[in-house]
């Protein structure tokens, strides 16, 4: 079972990092495949804490290699800074690291776009880490790849025209086009980039595909979640590529029969950070709660998440368009002390019942809820390496959870540590 895929199965921050760092355990190598620094992956060994935003959450374990897949969006200085970081931490110190060539990259001038965006003409309640701008501006066959770094004249040829056509429209949002110093400076910036990064820079999908073949085990880390995909997500609430695992073959640049198994991380209750539809959003007061319980604050920005009850409706629409084959259940120890816990099993619409999450936007804000109640329980969940050593209600919730999505449970989380983890079937077989 050499190539797993690991995706969020809500709108993100559903403990992706935790799980692929288990799941690293029997990986040879860990292969980002897109979005950037807008993720924001925790990981937590005996009590120290690691973020990851673009490199793997695999990155504990020497020797495993750590790959920044063709389908990211990079800012060459938050790469070196978070290298930097690893490095410190006595990671990273052989040559692990690998850095697609075709991967695209972030510019100055993407995040003040976005600022602008976010502030005079729409906000999404984006990261503000350029990922939009990027990735418009590689849809629109203007983008700067990472190779390009390499290249000074090429990027100084492309740079410039970016910024003749993004100029007049960073001034129509009031904000002040790079001058001619601003732009020097970019290209200088993006050419010493280059030399550094220059040593990691490779063709990886080759790279995956010899691995493959020579039967390593190969995990693929999705980054946000099912419902931040820019085509089946809530759009335009959501980010500005493929999260799901079609994503997951086009932006390591592996075929989609290589895959083996794709598995869906799911908190035990939902998050979800900035703006857009969210059918089971809890009000103020029962979100603080959970929030504290949770400590639900974004990893990358610090915002406070909003919290809410299960949504099994849209845990379906992630279980179809990812095809899961398995559930990793997070978080279920936080539910602990609630007197009562709930799951949203349908929608109510107009009269009519759904079981998934609908497409229109505006439908979505219109839904009801149609809420299950279960009793909560007081126990601690963390001591718990079975499913019998859980509680008779938080087995019985489990349980629910995994009739109701029709997906089988591979991995129970009851806490950030690696030991808060019951493991019901193992990802690589
Ligand atoms: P990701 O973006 O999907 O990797 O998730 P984040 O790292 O943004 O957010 C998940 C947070 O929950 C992190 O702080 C993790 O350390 C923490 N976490 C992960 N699994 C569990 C769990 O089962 N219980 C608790 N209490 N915390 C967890
Ligand atoms: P991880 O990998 C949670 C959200 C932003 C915003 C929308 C678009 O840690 O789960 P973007 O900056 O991508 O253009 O923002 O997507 N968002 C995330 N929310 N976790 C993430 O990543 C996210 N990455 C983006 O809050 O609503
Ligand atoms: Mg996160």
């Amino acid at each position: 079972m050499p190539v797993v895929v690991v995706v969020g199965a809500q709108w993100g921050d559903e403990g992706k990092g935790k799980v692929v760092d288990l799941f690293t355990e029997s990986a040879d190598a860990v292969v980002r495949f897109g979005g950037g620094a807008n993720a924001g992956h925790t990981l937590v060994i005996d009590g120290a804490q690691l973020v990851t935003h673009l490199i793997p959450s695999g990155v504990l374990h020497p020797g495993t290699r750590c790959i920044l897949g063709d389908g990211m969006v990079i800012d060459p200085r938050t790469l070196l800074d978070e290298i930097a970081s690893c490095k410190q931490r006595g990671l990273l110190a052989g040559d692990e690291l690998m850095v697609s060539e075709r991967a695209h990259v972030i510019l100055p001038y993407h995040r003040t776009l976005e600022g602008l965006r976010e502030e005079r003409q729409f906000a999404i309640g984006t990261t503000r880490r350029g990922i939009g701008p990027a990735y418009e501006a590689k849809a629109g066959r203007r983008g700067v790849r990472m190779r390009d770094l390499l290249r000074p004249e090429r990027l100084r040829t492309l740079i410039e025209q970016n910024l003749d056509e993004l100029g007049p429209v960073i001034a129509h949002y009031g904000g002040q086009p790079p001058d001619r110093a601003a732009r020097d400076q970019m290209v200088e910036d993006g050419t010493r980039a280059g030399e550094a990064l220059a040593p990691f820079m490779t063709d990886t999908g080759r790279y995956l595909h010899q691995a493959i073949t020579a039967g390593q085990n190969v995990l693929l880390e999705g980054a946000q979640g099912a419902l931040l995909d820019i085509d089946h997500g809530t759009y335009p609430f959501v980010t500005s590529s493929s999260t799901v695992a079609g994503g997951a073959a086009q932006g390591s640049g592996i075929g989609p029969t290589r895959i083996d198994r794709v598995i869906g991380i799911s908190k035990a209750y939902v998050t979800r950070v900035g703006g857009g539809p969210f059918p089971t959003e809890l009000g103020e007061v029962e979100a603080a709660a959970l929030r504290k319980a949770g400590s639900e604050f974004g990893a990358t920005t610090g915002r406070p998440r909003r919290c809410g009850w299960l949504d099994v409706p849209a845990l379906r629409l992630a279980g179809r368009i990812n095809g899961l084959d398995g559930l990793a259940l997070t978080k279920l120890d936080v539910l602990s002390g609630q007197q009562q816990v709930a799951m949203c099993t349908h929608y109510r619409l107009d009269g009519e019942l759904l079981d998934e999450l609908p497409t229109d936007p505006v439908d979505i804000q219109r839904v009801e809820p149609v809420l299950e109640h279960f009793p909560g329980w007081t126990e601690e969940l963390r001591a718990a390496r079975s499913l019998d050593d859980l509680p008779q209600a938080a087995r019985t919730y489990v349980r629910a959870i995994e009739a109701a999505v029709g997906i089988p449970l591979f991995l129970i989380s009851i806490g950030p540590e690696r030991r808060h983890t019951i493991e019901l079937r193992t990802a690589f077989d």
